[in-house]
């Protein structure tokens, strides 16, 4: 082993004991992408899959969690989202499982999800996207923590992931395992929060390419065209309807949903609508337009959610090959450390 190798083993030595892997990294769920094969593949390469529930029935988490089991006999985790109606049946399926690690994504843990999720032993792992969230979500007794920066591709926060990084890992991380996560492309990023703290990292736009990934050909290759600037966060259009935004590739989606908001606008001002339906229409509107890009290969009208690490996408390749690339590189980056 080298001395770049023994210290990235080291400062991943919190992350993977938390997480039972072998490297602390872990493919963020990503909606109709993360489903069995890509989870199965980077849980088998020694890192951490998670399946994206999305909007996901009990009864279509409880195959897929059946099908990802039969790929693999490593860990893997699966992630909810707050605001899914089901979202109580959904923990009961998890549990029944005794799927390891649980992540919600959407917002603070509605009352009693965190006590269904760790009554039955699980790990809970939630996002914060500021510090004031971190502090709060630690004290009402989270496991660990994804911290997101708003390079990230799909739904994001205001803040950027060096910021984010800064100001919760001093405070965070002697607390609780903090994962960082947002426009890591590359290794040399990951020894970097490391140093800084950090007990792993997340990323998703980086595994989407993967051989292993059943996102359409169309979808992988708009990945490898894409370049950094090319992947824009959509716009709020009305004052009055609130909508989280979503970093994307720039296409005629970007279009479709500023039509979207304005129906939804509309249908509210008409108190045709209530808000939580009219950001419930938002959600689903996503999760169509995604569905359409990713798994029909519609690249135009279809949602092409992407970081901006998407420029050091280049090609298509396996999820092996991409975790031994970026582990070499966080590897080479703090051998350097020793000059
Ligand atoms: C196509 C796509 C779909 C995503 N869907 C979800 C999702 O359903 N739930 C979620 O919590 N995060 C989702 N994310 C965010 C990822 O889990 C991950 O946190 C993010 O991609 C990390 O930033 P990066 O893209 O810069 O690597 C998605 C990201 C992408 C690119």
């Amino acid at each position: 082993m080298t001395v770049g190798q023994e210290r990235l083993t080291r400062r991943m030595a919190r992350g993977v004991e938390f997480l039972g892997s072998q490297v602390a990294i872990m493919c963020g769920a990503m909606s109709w992408v993360s489903e069995r094969n890509l989870v199965a593949a980077m849980s088998n390469a020694g890192g951490f899959g998670l399946i994206a529930c999305g909007a996901m029935t009990p009864e279509l988490l409880d195959a897929e969690i059946a099908g990802t089991k039969a790929l693999t006999d490593k860990p893997f985790g699966v992630n909810l989202i707050t605001m899914h109606p089901q979202l109580f049946d959904l923990i009961e399926v998890c549990n029944r499982h005794q799927v390891s690690h649980i992540v919600l994504a959407g917002g603070l843990p509605p009352a009693g999800s965190l006590d269904a999720i760790k009554a039955n032993g699980a790990k809970l792992i939630c996002f914060a996207p500021a510090l004031s969230l971190a502090k709060k979500l630690v004290r009402s007794g989270v496991d660990a923590l994804v911290a997101e920066g708003m390079e990230a591709g799909g739904h994001i926060g205001p803040v950027s992931t060096s910021v984010l990084a800064q100001e919760i890992l001093p405070d965070i991380a002697s607390q609780v395992p903090v994962f960082v996560a947002g426009g890591i492309g590359r290794g040399e990023a990951i020894a970097g929060y490391l140093d800084m703290g950090a007990a792993g990292v997340q990323l998703g736009t980086r595994f989407v390419c993967a051989t292993e990934s059943i996102a359409h050909p169309n979808f992988k290759k708009a990945f490898i065209r894409g370049s950094a600037r090319d992947a824009v966060a959509s716009v709020q259009i009305d004052p009055r309807l609130p909508v989280i935004p979503v970093r994307a590739l720039k296409n005629a989606s970007t279009e479709l949903f500023t039509a979207k908001q304005r129906e939804v606008a509309q249908a509210l001002d008409e108190g045709k609508l209530a808000m939580m339906e009219a950001q419930l229409q938002i959600e689903h509107y996503w999760a169509g337009a995604l569905r359409r890009a990713v798994i029909d290969g519609d690249v135009e009208n279809g949602s092409l959610m992407a970081g901006q690490s998407v420029g050091m996408v280049t090609k298509e390749e396996p999820l092996v090959d991409i975790l031994a690339t970026l582990m070499a590189e966080a590897a080479q980056a703090l051998e350097k450390r020793a000059a």
